[in-house]
């Protein structure tokens, strides 16, 4: 795949509201009328930030303070929910994606702010590990449907491994991915399952702890913790 250039203009775009009920904010997250991947509001997003927001409201200190990456941000729904909860978060995702999730990141500012969160966007092409964020440690790290193509699978579990085997942190991910009908799909994420159950150990989160009303017999949502060897 490769990397393209992006810009936009104010009247190519769309707001979509998403409303984070836990904390009462409302997230204004602008989409493009048309692009690529990287211009839509995926639904696996919102499945993994509404587990997010429930999870919140289960355990209060379940992001507030904690430093989370996101891979693959998209247009930042996941990481900008994070963030809205009191995480400090770092949306990442190909050069070209980042001036439309920087638009969200500032339209969304204040309400990050006024929860004690903090949300920055910076460039992260899988595989590459040479970038400034490999210096940083997480405590947590989320992607929502970054399984899509053959030749980001190894990159995309380079690139976890590099993030859980820091030296003072040993970040939970979670991931949520829909699941497609076409064989190709299908046989993508197989390769992607059986290469992650072999790396890390990987928990299926059951349907009943997750959102009533943003869960899906078709959206996997994983737990995965590094292997202790
Ligand atoms: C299907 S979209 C999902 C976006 C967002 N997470 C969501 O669910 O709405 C996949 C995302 O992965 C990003 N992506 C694809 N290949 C990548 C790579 N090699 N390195 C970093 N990001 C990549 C795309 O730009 C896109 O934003």
């Amino acid at each position: 795949m490769s990397h393209r250039r992006s810009s936009f203009q104010s009247n190519d775009l769309f707001p979509r509201e998403i409303d984070i009920e836990v904390c009462l904010k409302t997230l204004k997250i602008f989409q493009k009328i048309e692009g690529d991947v990287n211009c839509v509001v995926w639904d696996a997003s919102l499945v993994l930030a509404k587990y997010l927001e429930t999870m919140s409201q289960n355990k209060a200190d379940f992001l507030s303070g904690t430093r989370v990456l996101e891979l693959g941000s998209g247009l930042g729904v996941v990481g900008l929910t994070a963030a809205t909860l009191g995480a400090q978060v770092t949306l990442t995702d190909l050069p070209e994606a980042l001036p439309l999730l920087r638009l969200n990141i500032k339209e969304n500012k204040s309400k990050i702010s006024s929860m004690g969160g903090y949300a920055i966007a910076e460039a992260l092409v899988w595989g590459d590990h040479n970038s400034q964020i490999h210096k940083d440690e997480f405590d947590m790290i989320v992607l929502a449907d970054c399984v899509y193509y053959e030749e980001a699978v190894d990159p995309l579990l380079e690139t976890l491994q590099c993030f859980s085997n820091t030296i003072t942190k040993k970040p939970t991910m979670y991931l949520t991915q829909e699941l497609r009908d076409s064989e190709i799909q299908k046989k993508l994420w197989k390769k992607f399952y059986d290469k992650l159950t072999d790396l890390f150990i990987v928990e299926q989160i059951p349907e009943e702890e997750q959102h009533k009303n943003y869960r899906s017999s078709d959206i996997l949502l994983l737990r995965i913790k590094k292997k202790s060897y």
